[in-house]
């Protein structure tokens, strides 16, 4: 029996249509959250639609509906939860790894978990990889798992991603340096000069922001994968961007692959740009 099946006797078949048919899972086959939207033209009907999926889906114990889009520092969202378990923490299994967590306290999107795969397909034997903005540690523990020969560490602001990041890595059993703080400070008090064969920036609102530090901490021949939003044909401008920043610091870059990540808005993407400072 599906969501709408349960709802037929509840909704018209006007708000049935309405009815959101996907929407994300974070957790496990025992304890899950759902993070729906819900349109306007159901906003009577928000609680009843909440108990049909905790009716369907017994792994979920609480429903949560989106309040606002991603915000401050943290990128975190407001979140409402329309049904269950005030107690959202939970342990999410991705690509054979599991990472607790809290979606009202850190960043965590489980629609990202196919790029952190597809980001690990490009490592080499023994890198020495950084990870800015690491959050809770998806990126450095799946990019580890999949290559032990690397070394990983990690920058993250959000004190409580940060203690998920540490309980993660035990969980793990990863091994990888974990920095708190602001990336604009630790890379200089560490002296993390030329240290990184290759710099993850998942912050794909203000990378750019970071290019400086990127560049401070890449070797030379090292590669940087940045994430950024844009439409296709604004690429190039993002190209020259990097350009400008690499000239700052006396260096050059090669693109050397464009990797349309996930669909961001009307024409625009989430990209991931892989560049090589030669
Ligand atoms: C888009 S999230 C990505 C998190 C993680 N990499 C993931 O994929 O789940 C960006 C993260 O960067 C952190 N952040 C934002 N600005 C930062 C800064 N200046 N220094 C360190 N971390 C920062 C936020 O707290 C947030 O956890």
């Amino acid at each position: 029996m599906t969501i709408k099946d349960l709802l037929k006797n509840k909704l018209s078949q006007k708000q049935l249509e309405n009815v959101p048919s996907a929407f994300e899972i974070i957790g496990n086959k025992e304890k899950a959250i759902a993070v729906i939207e819900i349109p306007d033209s159901l906003k009577n009907r928000k609680k009843i639609i909440s108990q049909a999926i905790l009716e369907k889906h017994k792994n979920i114990k609480s429903v949560l509906e989106k309040k606002s889009a991603r915000k401050g520092v943290f990128r975190i969202r407001s979140y409402r939860i329309l049904s269950g378990d005030k107690d959202t923490e939970v342990i999410h299994k991705e690509s054979g790894c599991f990472f607790k967590l809290d979606p009202r306290k850190t960043y965590f999107s489980s629609r990202e978990g196919t790029e952190r795969l597809r980001l690990s397909e490009n490592l080499k034997n023994n890198e020495n990889v950084m990870v800015f903005f690491a959050g809770i540690g998806a990126f450095p523990i799946i990019l580890k798992k999949v290559n032990k020969t690397i070394h990983v560490s990690g920058i993250e602001i959000n004190p409580k991603a940060v203690k998920y990041f540490e309980y993660n890595c035990k969980l793990n059993k990863v091994d990888s340096h974990i920095f708190k703080g602001d990336v604009r400070k630790i890379v200089y008090k560490k002296k993390m000069e030329k240290k990184y064969d290759r710099i993850v920036m998942p912050l794909p609102e203000s990378s750019f922001e970071f290019l400086k530090e990127a560049f401070y901490c890449l070797k030379n021949g090292g590669t940087c994968s940045l994430y950024c939003f844009s439409k296709e044909e604004d690429l190039k401008d993002i190209f020259n961007r990097i350009r400008t920043e690499a000239g700052k610091d006396s260096k050059n870059i090669e693109i050397l692959r464009t990797q349309k990540v996930l669909p961001y808005g009307p024409n625009i993407y989430k990209y991931r740009i892989d560049f090589k400072v030669i």
